[in-house]
C-alpha cells in the first residue's frame, strides 16, 4: 500500500446544473442534512488517511474558507452555553491550521486544468482527487482505493457500471482484465457515445494519482466538450503509469444534480437515528 497523505478537491464549479439554490452558495456548500456535500468529501478523505486538503478554488468562495476555519467566538460562546454536541460537530469540520491550501483556477478550462492548478501544492508525490459533486456513502472511497493501490505509480480510479446510454455522462474504462473489484484497463475515454463506449465500466470522482499526470496536464490539451480533460491526461500516461479501475462498497449520489442532492439528503437522513422517523412519518403522509 502506497501512503498517500495529500487531496485535491476542484471546488471552482459554478453549479450551473442546481441552478438558482447556487446563486449566491457555492455548491459545494450544499447540505446534505447537516453536513455541506464537501465536509462530506473531508471526511471520507481523513478517513482514508489524508492529512493535507487542497482546494482549486475560483477565488470568490469565501465561505468555504469560513467553514473549514475555526471560529473561536462561536465556540466559545457555545461552550457558554453548555451545546457540547454543536460545539464538537462545528470543531469536528474544521481543518487544522496548515494542513488546508488554497489554490486559484482563473478560468474554468476543466477538470484536468483545475488539477493541474494544484501541482505545486502536490509536489512530487501521488495524490488523491475527490470531486465533491459525488457524495459517496458507507466506508471511506479512499481508504479501500489505497487498499488496491500497490504500485507508487499507479492510476487507481473508483468505478461502477452504469447503463450503456449513460456513458457519455462519463469518463469510461477501456477494460483489459476484470476480476469483480479490480479491473486492469488498455486506456480511458471522456464521456463516449453509448455506440462506441469500450465498456460501461464509468468513472466515479475519486481518484489516486502518480505526479507524473502532471506532465500531459502541462501541455493543456484541449478534449471533449473543449475542456482540459483529466481523463485524457489519464490516458496519455498508461504506459508507465498502469490503469486500475476499483469498484466501491459505498452508495454515490451525483450531488451536482437536484434528483441525486434529494436522494443524498433521503438516504443520509435515513442513516441518522434523529431523522429517520421524521422522514418515514412524512412518507406515508405524502402517500
Ligand atoms: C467528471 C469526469 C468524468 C467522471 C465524472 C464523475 O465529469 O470528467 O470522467 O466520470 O466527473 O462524476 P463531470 O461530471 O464533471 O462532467
Amino acid at each position: 500500500m502506497t501512503a498517500v497523505k495529500t487531496a485535491v478537491f476542484p471546488v471552482a464549479g459554478m453549479g450551473t446544473r442546481t441552478l438558482p439554490a447556487t446563486k449566491a452558495i457555492p455548491k459545494e456548500l450544499l447540505t446534505i442534512v447537516d453536513k455541506p456535500v464537501l465536509q462530506l468529501a473531508v471526511e471520507e478523505a481523513r478517513a482514508g488517511g489524508i492529512e493535507r486538503f487542497v482546494f482549486v478554488t475560483s477565488g470568490i468562495k469565501t465561505a468555504i474558507a469560513t467553514h473549514f476555519r475555526r471560529d473561536i467566538a462561536l465556540e466559545k460562546k457555545l461552550e457558554a452555553k453548555n451545546k457540547m454536541d454543536i460545539l464538537d460537530a462545528v470543531k469536528g469540520a474544521a481543518i487544522p491550521e496548515g494542513d488546508l491550501l488554497f489554490v486559484e483556477q482563473h478560468e474554468a478550462l476543466g477538470l484536468g486544468h483545475a488539477v493541474w492548478c494544484a501541482r505545486h501544492a502536490v509536489g512530487n508525490q501521488p495524490f488523491a482527487v475527490l470531486l465533491p459533486d459525488d457524495a459517496i456513502q458507507g466506508e471511506s472511497s479512499i481508504k479501500e482505493m489505497l487498499a488496491h493501490h500497490t504500485d507508487p505509480k499507479q492510476q487507481s480510479i473508483a468505478v461502477m457500471e452504469v447503463p450503456l446510454e449513460d456513458t457519455k455522462k462519463y469518463g469510461v474504462l477501456d477494460v483489459e482484465t476484470d476480476d469483480g473489484k479490480v479491473a486492469t484497463a488498455k486506456g480511458m475515454v471522456e464521456k463516449p457515445d453509448p455506440s462506441v463506449a469500450p465498456s460501461r465500466l464509468a468513472v466515479v470522482g475519486r481518484y489516486i494519482l502518480p505526479p507524473e499526470i502532471f506532465h500531459p496536464l502541462n501541455e493543456k490539451k484541449l478534449g471533449a466538450g473543449n475542456e482540459i480533460q483529466l481523463t485524457d491526461a489519464i490516458d496519455a500516461i498508461k504506459g508507465e503509469c498502469p490503469i486500475r479501475g476499483i469498484r466501491f462498497s459505498g452508495r454515490r449520489f451525483d450531488c451536482g444534480s437536484k434528483k441525486g442532492f434529494v436522494e443524498a439528503n433521503v438516504a443520509y437522513g435515513m442513516a441518522d437515528p434523529e431523522v429517520r422517523p421524521v422522514i418515514e412519518n412524512l412518507l406515508k403522509t405524502l402517500g
